[in-house]
C-alpha cells in the first residue's frame, strides 16, 4: 500500500514535499505506528537538502500501534506512544520497539510527539554529571533543546543560568525555572560548572572562559553556523580538567521518553509547543523555526491512512 509522507526534494521550499512513498516493512523487533503528530528539530531542517531526493525524512513522531512487533517486545496494537526514529514524517512508520514509550493517560498525541529528539537530548546531556546545587548554563535556551533543558536542569536542582539571543526571546524561560536570564553571555559574574550548548561559534570559544576548574561543556549544536577559534593557549587550564564533550547518543531512547512523558503527565515539564499546524505548511514551519521565529516546538499534524 501506499502512504504520504514528507520526502527531501531539494527543489521543493524547505527542500520538503509530501510525496506518496510505499508503506515501510517492519523488521522483527519494530512496530508499525500509525502516526498522528510529528515535530521538527533544528538539524533535521537544515540539512533536508542534502538527503537523497525522495527520502522520508523526520526522527520524532507520535500515534497509534497499527502492528505490533513479531518478536513479542514493546507495546500492543491500539497503544498509543510516542517515537523516535528515521522516516518519522509519514503516515506510517517501521520504529524499534526500544526508541518507543507509551503516552500516559492525560497527556495529548501533540505533546508526546515534540518530546523525543530535543527531550533526551537535554535529559542526556544534564545527566553526565550530578547538578544539583551546581551552575548550569544553557544557551539557546528559547529553542526546542533549550526550554526542555531550563526546565529539566530546575528539576534536577540546578542553578539555572538560560541564554538567549535577544530580549524577546527571554520571554518565559523565568517561569520554565530559570534563576538568571541572560543576552548572549553578558552578566555571567561567576564559573558555571556544567555547559549544554547548542550555539557553537564565537560564543562556544567565550564559553571556555567560564568554565569552573573540573567543569564541563556538552557541545549539542552549531546553531550559530559560524567557526569558534581557539587563541593559541586558550586552552590550558590549571588544576582540574575542564572538558568540552561531544553529545549524540540515540541509542535505546525507550526508557528515557517514558521518563519525560512522566514528567509531563505529572506537571512538571511542559512539552513547549508554540506553533502546531498541518503538515501540509512544512515549508513555512520550517522556515519559522530556522528564522528564531518559534519558543520551543514546532508540531505538525499528520493526515491519517483512509480507513480501508
Ligand atoms: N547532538 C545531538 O544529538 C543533537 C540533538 C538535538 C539538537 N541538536 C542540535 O542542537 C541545536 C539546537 O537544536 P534545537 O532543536 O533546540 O534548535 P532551535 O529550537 O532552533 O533552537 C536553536 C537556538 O539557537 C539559538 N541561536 C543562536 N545563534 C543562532 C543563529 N545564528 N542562528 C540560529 N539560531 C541561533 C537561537 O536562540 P535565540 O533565538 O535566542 O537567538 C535558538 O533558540 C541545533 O544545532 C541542532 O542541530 C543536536
Amino acid at each position: 500500500m501506499d502512504i504520504r509522507a514528507l520526502v527531501a526534494d531539494p527543489a521543493a521550499p524547505a527542500s520538503l514535499r509530501l510525496g506518496t512513498v510505499r508503506e515501510p516493512e517492519p523488521a522483527a523487533h519494530q512496530l508499525v505506528l500509525d502516526v498522528r503528530h510529528i515535530s521538527l528539530n533544528r538539524g533535521e531542517v537544515e540539512f533536508a537538502g542534502q538527503l537523497p531526493p525522495g527520502t522520508v525524512h523526520g526522527y520524532d513522531a507520535a500515534g497509534v500501534v497499527s502492528r505490533a512487533a513479531a518478536d513479542g517486545s514493546g507495546p500492543p496494537a491500539g497503544a498509543r506512544v510516542a517515537a523516535f526514529g528515521a522516516a518519522a514524517w509519514a503516515q506510517r512508520m517501521a520504529v524499534d520497539t526500544g526508541a518507543v514509550a507509551e503516552v500516559p493517560a492525560g497527556v495529548g498525541l501533540a505533546d508526546a510527539a515534540a518530546l523525543p529528539m530535543a527531550g533526551f537530548t537535554a535529559l542526556r546531556t544534564l545527566r553526565t554529571r550530578p547538578i544539583l546545587g551546581r551552575r548550569v548554563l544553557i544557551t539557546g535556551a528559547a529553542g526546542g533543546v533549550g526550554r526542555y533543558a531550563v526546565q529539566l536542569a530546575a528539576l534536577g536542582g540546578a542553578h539555572v543560568v538560560a541564554s538567549v539571543g535577544s530580549r524577546a526571546r527571554a520571554e518565559g524561560l523565568a517561569g520554565l525555572g530559570a534563576d538568571e536570564v541572560v543576552i548572549g553571555l553578558e552578566g555571567i559574574d561567576r564559573p558555571v560548572d556544567l555547559v549544554l550548548d547548542t550555539v557553537g561559534g564565537a560564543q562556544l570559544v567565550a564559553l571556555w572562559g567560564l568554565l569552573a576548574p573540573g567543569g564541563d561543556i556538552q557541545h549539542i549544536g552549531w546553531a550559530s553556523g559560524e567557526p569558534a577559534e581557539f587563541p593559541p593557549h586558550s586552552l590550558f587550564s590549571l588544576g582540574a580538567s575542564r572538558t568540552l564533550s561531544t553529545f549524540g547518543d540515540a541509542r535505546e531512547v525507550g526508557p528515557d521518553l517514558a521518563t519525560l512523558l512522566g514528567f509531563v503527565a505529572a506537571g512538571r515539564l511542559s512539552a513547549e509547543v508554540d506553533r502546531r499546524d498541518s503538515w501540509e505548511n512544512v515549508a513555512e514551519a520550517a522556515d519559522a523555526l530556522l528564522a528564531r521565529r518559534v519558543a520551543g516546538k514546532v508540531v505538525l499534524d499528520v493526515d491519517p491512512v483512509p480507513a480501508p
